[in-house]
């Protein structure tokens, strides 16, 4: 509750001493004129009347027998308003009822009840509402009422900032609970035995998985077997699990004989990564815990059967010898951000994939195009003569040579022809992936038409019945590059419940064009298309010349190049303000390797030294910025855009004119965004001017507190202006940078959240009421190193988890 409110009780407590109310003259003088409109201004023998109101008025003091009071105030958007009354007499009365009278349709909550409750709605300006308590007569005749006005403010950020921190802990503001809701390694099965947390469980494709990420509510009606977006007490959590901390998974870490990983452990590693799509309930006290034996439960794994859909399927670059033919393929690997569709499915995908495959480029490269080795080599698909091979699962084809899992992740020419060997599976990754969640028997479809590359996230711009789609993506790359896709078809609302949701996904993620930014340094922008046979996208393009629109697709990075995108500091989370359709990129950070002094620009203006209290200093842009964006006509068609930067992450203590250019404060300063997400539409916390989540995947500021996320009212594009700073390298040179500035946040981005010792925290979403944010805690204790024992405490091991965070008094989560 905000401190404006009166007689607004979280805890259910009634205030029935108004004599400090401010608004007490008024409401008393409302009543007093009342009572007598209703009784005509006569003495009542067995009358109703105020008396608690009237407590001073000598000429009513003598009589009353009945009385009722209520409360008046202000609230805002999003909060709980406590409608209070109280009787005397209450023999004489036959019942109460709340109703209300004007202003914008509230639900009372209890409203027969002496204290109601409603949830204030969203607005964009202080807006009254009125509302009557009526007190019926035993004996009959004519009710009395008493009348209440409270004033509702638009959304603030009403919590207290929670302070920086190092503790093994998660931290939320005053009058908010954090409650672990699914942990690594928690059972998806009533079958699956309990977790032991010691390295002896096996069988993670019936576990939640590791390194918990991205994750999206979808809403299941009442009966849990049908989709309902408005359910804000029964859904699927349905979430990544990009990476694993491999040394908790065993009973004594990894282990490896002669070279060779033992197959057990590598099957556990790799069923640890995916996806994970897991119902969850709120009971009647409130409490949401995750439902162990749903029919619903399931986990995608890297082994889980995939159709190759859009320009690649059935193209020479997808063809394997799982899949001569290049329509199929096995799993999803290193699931990092989301997307969500309208249609009901989900959109996870593919990030730092390439790591995992074992090519030796001095033993492979003879057997390649040089093509192939340039495509091989900008997208860090092997190298050297071990080339890669994450947690060395490829090893395992020495002791089960006949298991395809485990020989695919060579990588390597080794039979006549593509059909023969797995040169090309490499190809079948980096993809965004749609599933359907509700439905466990439905096979993903690897999404071509949107790109393969490094995918952080795909989320969607505001979807306008007629209008072509889009959505937004990063490459999460040093130096790579924002992209957005355009659907061909226009949309079609009739869509969005249909049951054949993947063949939704068809119309509208099969065909479209793949466009990639370039940003100006006069604010404008270009969203430059990747079509083969236009502009450098030909055969004749020297750096890679492209064959056709697939080698297009599966190689933009490439084609990023050629057509000169921008190259910008690790493009993460995308985000989209459903108010005003506002496009939001987290630049998690540079480095000085990739952005030098001499290579800032606009988009990417700093190059500085983060002054760590311990450790090395960190050169470049240590702590990274949002930055957004604006459609021409604020459209998702638009080809064109205005941008400004958001916001800089950076130390408080850091030179506000050239390092904490958005003069952050204790309260808000963080290093390194990463998760980026609006408050949904369908609460107060996301209308208007919503609110954006920021969360944190930071190594720069970890000498002075663990990853975070903060809440934010962002403004808009544009509202701030240019600014030239100086930047200054490791040898003291400097060199000034222009750019545009979004208006300084001030008290509009306050820190939410703190989570334990080395975690980072990623992935948010809310219920559709707003009033459950569901929040994951990825890798707490990643260093090994005894530092955490989060969530279970004691002597545990540490665990990824998904925890849910709700306000003591059931308003929206941030705004009071
Ligand atoms: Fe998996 Fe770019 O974060
Ligand atoms: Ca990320
Ligand atoms: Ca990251
Ligand atoms: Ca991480």
């Amino acid at each position: 509750m905000s401190g404006t409110e009166i007689n607004a009780h979280s805890d259910g407590d009634i205030d029935t001493n108004r004599s400090d109310n401010p608004t007490l003259a008024s409401i008393v003088e409302a009543r007093y004129s009342r009572r007598h409109t209703l009784f005509g201004g006569t003495m009542l023998g067995a009358g109703l009347f105020l008396p608690a109101m009237l407590a001073g008025c000598t000429d009513d003091a003598a009589t009353p027998t009945v009385g009722t009071t209520t409360a008046s105030g202000t609230t805002s958007s999003g909060a709980v308003f406590q409608l209070s009354a109280t009787v005397t007499n209450a023999s004489a009365l036959s019942g109460f009822q709340w109703s209300q009278t004007s202003g914008p349709a509230v639900t009372i909550e209890n409203p027969t009840s002496l204290d109601a409750r409603f949830l204030a709605p969203s607005v964009s300006a202080a807006t009254p509402l009125g509302f009557r308590f009526t007190a019926n007569r035993s004996g009959g005749g004519a009710a009395v009422n008493a009348d209440v006005t409270v004033t509702v403010n638009p959304a603030s950020l009403g919590f207290a900032a929670v302070q920086r921190s190092l503790a093994d802990s998660v931290a939320v503001p005053a009058g908010y609970t954090a409650s672990v809701l699914y942990r690594l390694g928690d059972p998806l099965s009533a079958s699956t035995p309990d977790f032991a947390n010691n390295g002896s469980d096996t069988n993670f494709a019936n576990r939640a998985g590791d390194h918990h990420d991205g994750l999206y509510y979808y809403g299941l009606a009442a009966s849990g077997n049908a989709r309902d977006d408005n359910n804000s007490s029964r859904g699927l959590l349905v979430m990544n699990h990009e990476n694993i901390t491999q040394v908790f998974l065993h009973t004594a870490g990894a282990t490896i004989t002669n070279g060779a990983r033992p197959e057990a452990e590598a099957l556990k590693e790799m069923e640890a990564h995916g996806v994970s799509v897991v119902e969850v309930n709120r009971d009647a006290t409130g409490k949401w815990s995750y439902s162990k034996s749903s029919s619903l439960n399931r986990r995608i794994t890297p082994t889980t059967p995939m159709r190759i859909n859009g320009p690649l399927r059935g193209h020479p670059l997808m063809f394997t010898r799982f899949s001569p033919d290049g329509t199929s393929g096995r799993g999803t690997l290193n699931n990092c951000a989301n997307g969500y569709t309208p249609w009901g499915t989900n959109l996870t995908c593919e990030e730092n994939w390439a790591g995992y495959f074992r090519r030796r480029s001095t033993t492979d490269n003879p057997n390649r195009t040089p093509k192939e080795i340039t495509a091989m080599s900008r997208y860090s698909v092997g190298g050297g003569p071990l080339g890669g091979g994450a947690y060395s699962w490829f090893s395992v084809v020495a002791a089960d040579p006949s298991n395809t899992i485990w020989q695919r992740l060579t990588a390597e020419v080794s039979g006549a022809n593509a059909t023969l060997d797995w040169r090309n599976e490499a190809n079948q990754f980096g993809w965004v992936v749609e599933i359907d969640p509700y439905d466990p028997t439905s096979m993903p479809r690897k999404r071509t038409a949107l790109g393969r590359m490094a995918h952080e996230g795909a989320w969607p711009g505001q979807f306008i019945a007629g209008r072509k789609p889009a959505f937004y993506m990063g490459d999460d790359a040093r130096g790579d590059y924002m992209y957005k896709y355009i659907s061909s078809a226009a949309w079609d609302s009739a869509d969005a419940q249909r049951s054949d949701r993947l063949a939704v996904g068809d119309k509208y993620l099969d065909a479209g064009t793949l466009y990639v930014a370039k940003f100006n340094a006069d604010g404008t922008g270009q969203w430059l298309p990747l079509v083969f046979g236009q502009g450098n996208l030909t055969a004749a393009n020297t750096a890679y010349p492209f064959a056709d629109q697939g080698d297009v697709l599966a190689h933009v990075r490439l084609a990023g190049d050629a057509v000169g995108a921008t190259k910008m500091d690790r493009p993460e989370w995308t985000a989209v303000n459903p108010a005003n359709g506002e496009v939001y990129l987290t630049l998690t950070n540079g480095s000085a390797t990739s952005r030098p002094l001499s290579g800032t620009d606009a988009a990417n203006p700093r190059h500085y030294n983060d002054p760590r209290t311990t450790g090395q200093a960190q050169r470049g842009n240590a702590n990274g910025h949002i930055i957004r964006l604006k459609e021409a006509g604020d459209s998702t068609e638009a080809l064109t855009f205005t941008w400004d930067i958001y916001l800089f992450g950076a130390r408080s203590t850091a030179d506000a004119a050239n390092i904490n250019i958005s003069g952050l404060t204790a309260d808000n300063d963080f290093s390194s965004p990463d998760g980026l997400w609006f408050s949904r539409p369908s609460n107060a916390a996301g209308k208007v001017n919503p609110l954006l989540w920021i969360q944190t995947d930071d190594g720069a500021y970890t000498d002075v507190t663990n990853c975070m996320m903060l809440a934010a009212l962002p403004g808009k594009v544009g509202d701030g202006g240019n600014k030239t700073i100086t930047n200054t390298d490791a040898s003291g040179a400097q060199r000034s940078q222009t750019t545009i500035v979004g208006k300084a946040p001030g008290a509009q981005l306050k820190r939410f959240l703190v989570g334990p010792v080395q975690c980072e925290i990623t992935g948010v979403d809310s219920t559709p009421d707003g009033k459950a944010l569901f929040v994951n805690v990825q890798h707490p204790g990643d260093d090994n190193n005894g530092g955490s024992s989060w969530p279970d405490g004691g002597t545990a091991r540490p665990r990824s988890a998904t925890i849910v965070i709700t306000r003591t008094d059931g308003g929206v989560v941030g705004l009071s």
